[in-house]
Formats: C-alpha cells, structure tokens, sequence
C-alpha cells in the first residue's frame, strides 16, 4: 500500500478575506460570524482548505497586515473564542484552515513598538531598526508600496519600514524575534490551525552595513540566506504536530532556482507561483511558465502552486480582458480598456487549467463567482495605503461578495459594505447563480469535483496557440488560446468544457477536460 499524499501537495485552498467575505453584525464590514454562517458554500464548493487572511487586532493601516497583537483577534472580526470555533466548525465540514503571519513587520500599535518608541534608551529599539538622529536618512531604499523607508521619531532618530510607517519591520537578527515567531506558530497549531501563509516571505531580513541596492549585487532586503534557517525552524516546529501542518510562503522572486531554496525538503512546503499568475495570455509564454515552474519544484520535490488571484491583484476577470493581460505591480494598467464577456470567457479556461495542473490550486474569494476587478471606486473612498504611493489601489479586488439579491449590499450585510459593490453584480451573486449550470460557481463547483489528483503529467503537441496535456493515460486537457476554432483530439467523452463546443471543434478562449479512451 501506498501512503496518501499529504493534502498540501494538492490541495485546493480558497482565499478568504474577513474583510470582505460577509457581515453578520451590520457594520459593512466582514467577520468571523460571516465566515460560519458561509461555511456550507465553500464545503458545496468542495474546497479542501481555506486560507484566513490576517484577523488579528489591528489599527488597520493595511487591511490587518499590521499587526498589533498574533494571538489575538481584532473585534471587528469577533474573538479568539470565535477563531477557534470557525477552524473547529471547518473541521467538521473536512475543512482545514490556514493563518497568515505577518514576520517582517509588527503594526505602530504593538506593544514592542510603543515601548521601543517611547524611550529612546529601551532595549526594545534593539527588535527594530532604530538607527540614531542625522538630517539624512540611513540609506535611499525604496520601499515596497514606494516611497521612503524610514521615518523620524519624535526624538530625532530614525526608524526602518519596508511597508507604511505604521508597519515597523522587526530585526530578525535579533532572537527573542526567532523565539516570539516560533511561539506564535506554536500558539496557532495549538488551536488545530493545519497551517500558516507566511507574508512577504524573502523579506525579514537585512544587510546591517545598510548598504545601497546595487544591480548584480546581494541585495539589502530581498531574500537573504539567513532566511533559510529561520525556515528550517518553523518547519521543525510544524515538523513535532500530528496531521500535516503546511507553511505556505509568499515568495515574489524572478528567479526560479532562488525560489526553489524555499521549498527544499526542510523547509517551507509549498509557496505561491506568481510567475503563473503574472502570465500573459499566450499560449507559449504559458507553457515556458509551466516548464519553469515544473523543473524548479521538481528539483527540490516541492509540489507547484496555481494562482490566479488574490487579495493583493488585478481580478483575473479584468486582466484577461485587457490588451495587456500580463500582471505586474511595475505596470499599471488601472484604466486601460477591458472586454469583460472576453475576460470572463478566458478565466472560465483558466479555472480548468489551473485546476488541472500538477499540485495545489489557490481560489481568492469571488473568483468562483466570476467578479472584476471594481475600477470605479471613488478616489475619497479608496482605503490601501498603496495608493497614495503608487497611484495603483489595491481596493478594488477587495470589494465585499456579493451573496443575493438584486442590488447592493448584495446580502452582504444589512449595513454599507466598506467599498463600494457594482450594481452589475447582481448576476453574480451567489444565489443568482446556485442551479444555473452554465454559472461560473457551477464551473468551479464540478472542477473542483472531477480535478485530476496524483496522476502524471505530460505534454500532447497539438500545434501552435494550443496548450495540451494528460493527466495519466485516461485525462487531457485541451484550451486554446489561439484566435481559431481547433480540432480536439479523439475522446471517450468530454468531462467539462468551459464553454460549449463546436461540434468536435474547440472554441477559441475556451479549454476542455476528456476522458480519454485509455486502451
Ligand atoms: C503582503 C500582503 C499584502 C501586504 C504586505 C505587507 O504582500 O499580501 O497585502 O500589504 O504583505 O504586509
């Protein structure tokens, strides 16, 4: 007998985002209560796990990802209790839940950093980068949202984030950090958590010569090697729990072999695939990103991830829609004309193909629905800190779900969601869509269902702009992403298409799975 693949290996884990799934108290924004009363939709979805984004007490500076407290739950979202409850009722349903840790940074909130901040003599400062009182700033960085990286305390001197500068970045070389994280994932697994998203994973650590960011040298603070035995550690502490806890790293790196240190067998299992979810809609830079993806986790016997979508991007729906249907955070496209029925169409081909390849699948919330991306949110009601900086919000693939009726707040909540919903989703509600079997949630629902599992991967050459494969000797899928009609190849039956066929001729934009006749 063999033994089960760990679920991780190829797990479907859906994104959820507090803030935005739905509201059980009227306040217009979501929680924990939100979450329960939804469970039944993500158990009918047939999802394996969900992936919480940060609940924890917080000044909110950046949706939750500065954080005041990790043991915690911000009352906005409920309590502690009501964590607990949530991963317990999961649970029940065969639902695992995923916490996300925030290690590069606490928020302004914290209680090192108001000790640290308060006196200028405190060994707190030594848990941050606190540098002494000059007219200049210690170097030039930039940082991640843009903008400076440092700001001046009351008493002259400086201090370092990475993010806002309500999100002071923590000194990892310091190791009461090391101890307060480790406890942190032990303080998670203790209540069932089967595992931890960590956030902007190949930060954390920094050159302490502070030197400038130099082409073609190490750089300052983007993936150092002393990571690495920070993630040999966590892994060792998730390593000593019952059931298969995960770490999952959110690794933004071009280089596919830096990536891969990662996942080797010590250290983190699985991390998310932003090349693929950055791909053009093409069918051979798809299939290049593909191989990379497959040689670089292959290496080191790390599953591959599929992302789409997620709380920090374009909606798929819109980028797929555009001219320019590749993502980066270098290249704004906000504004830029979308075909929305064409976007649609082509994350309807996505979801089978993501869904078919080799590993884990990641589903952000609403993506199961079909939603765009909402790029007409007001200015004044635009709410990422990223915007100011860089003229590119985050807040419009935030917006709240939309679960029934025919106009805003969509059952979301009794009160004013906390953005602005578009009143075109009312054909994309949950309940607009429940029973009709042409829904993109009927799509994701029967993908989901029939997804290939373990089975092998390979290639099948059915010519150019045409992305083909088996999944064993009985399983392909076919999506053509060239702008003609192709011919399928010979089938027993076809499982699910993602939009009808023409006859034994496959549409453009449009992707199949067969069963194949496996003689
Ligand atoms: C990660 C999160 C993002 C957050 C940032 C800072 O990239 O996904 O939402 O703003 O880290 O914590």
């Amino acid at each position: 007998m063999t033994e089960p693949e760990p679920w991780w290996r190829d797990a479907v884990i859906y994104q959820v985002y507090p803030r935005s799934f739905a509201d059980s108290d009227g306040d217009g924004v979501g929680d924990l209560g939100g979450v329960r009363a939804h469970l039944r939709h993500l158990a009918d979805l047939g999802v394996d796990a969900i992936w919480m984004s940060p609940w924890y007490p917080s000044p909110m500076a950046d949706a939750g990802y500065d954080v005041a407290d990790f043991r915690d739950v911000d009352p906005v979202f409920g309590t502690l209790a009501e964590a607990e409850t949530l991963v317990a009722e999961a649970h029940e349903l065969g639902i695992r839940t995923i916490v996300d840790i925030v290690p590069n940074h606490v928020s302004s909130a914290h209680a090192w950093f108001r000790e640290a901040l308060a006196d200028p003599d405190s060994p707190m400062r030594e848990l941050f980068w606190f540098r002494p009182p000059s007219p200049d700033m210690p170097t030039d960085w930039v940082g991640e949202f843009g903008g400076t990286t440092w700001t001046r305390t009351p008493d002259g001197s400086w201090y370092l984030h990475l993010f806002t500068p309500e999100q002071p970045d923590l000194n990892w070389d310091h190791p009461v950090v090391k101890a307060e994280f480790e406890d942190i994932l032990r303080f998670w697994f203790d209540r069932g958590v089967d595992g931890i998203r960590i956030d902007s994973a190949a930060l954390l650590f920094k050159d302490r010569s502070l030197p400038p960011v130099v082409d073609g040298q190490p750089h300052p603070f983007h993936d150092r090697d002393e990571l690495h035995d920070v993630y040999r550690a966590w892994r060792r502490v998730a390593d000593s729990y019952p059931g298969e806890r995960a770490l999952i790293g959110e690794v933004w790196l071009p280089d596919a072999s830096r990536f891969a240190k990662y996942l080797r067998p010590d250290e983190l299992h699985a991390a998310f695939n932003f090349d693929f979810l950055g791909c053009a809609w093409d069918a051979e830079l798809m299939r290049a990103c593909i191989d990379r993806t497959l040689d670089a986790h292959r290496a080191v016997g790390a599953p591959t991830t599929w992302v789409l979508s997620n709380h920090d991007v374009t909606r798929h729906v819109t980028r797929y829609g555009r001219a320019d249907t590749t993502f980066s955070f270098e290249n704004n496209l906000d504004g830029t004309p979308v075909d929305l029925e064409l976007g649609t169409r082509r994350a309807r081909a996505a979801a089978l193909l993501s869904l078919s390849l080799p590993g884990a699948a990641y589903v952000y919330q609403g993506e199961e629905l079909g939603l765009w991306e909402n790029e007409a949110i007001p200015p004044e009601q635009m709410q990422d800190p990223m915007y100011a900086r860089r003229g590119h919000s985050r807040d419009g693939c935030r917006v709240p779900l939309p679960w029934s009726g025919d106009s805003p707040p969509f059952g979301f909540s009794t009160g004013s969601p906390w953005l602005p919903q578009p009143p075109e989703w009312k054909d994309l509600t949950v309940e607009a869509q429940a029973g009709d079997p042409s829904s993109m949630l009927a799509l994701y629902t029967s993908a989901i269902a029939l997804r290939p599992r373990s089975s092998p991967f390979s290639w099948t050459d059915l010519g150019a702009g045409v992305l083909a494969y088996c999944r064993g000797s009985s399983f392909a899928c076919v999506l053509n992403l060239s702008s003609a009609p192709v011919p399928l190849p010979s089938f027993r039956e076809v499982l699910i298409a993602s939009n009808p066929l023409d006859g034994d001729l496959l549409p453009p934009d449009t992707a199949v799975w067969l069963r194949l006749s496996s003689s």
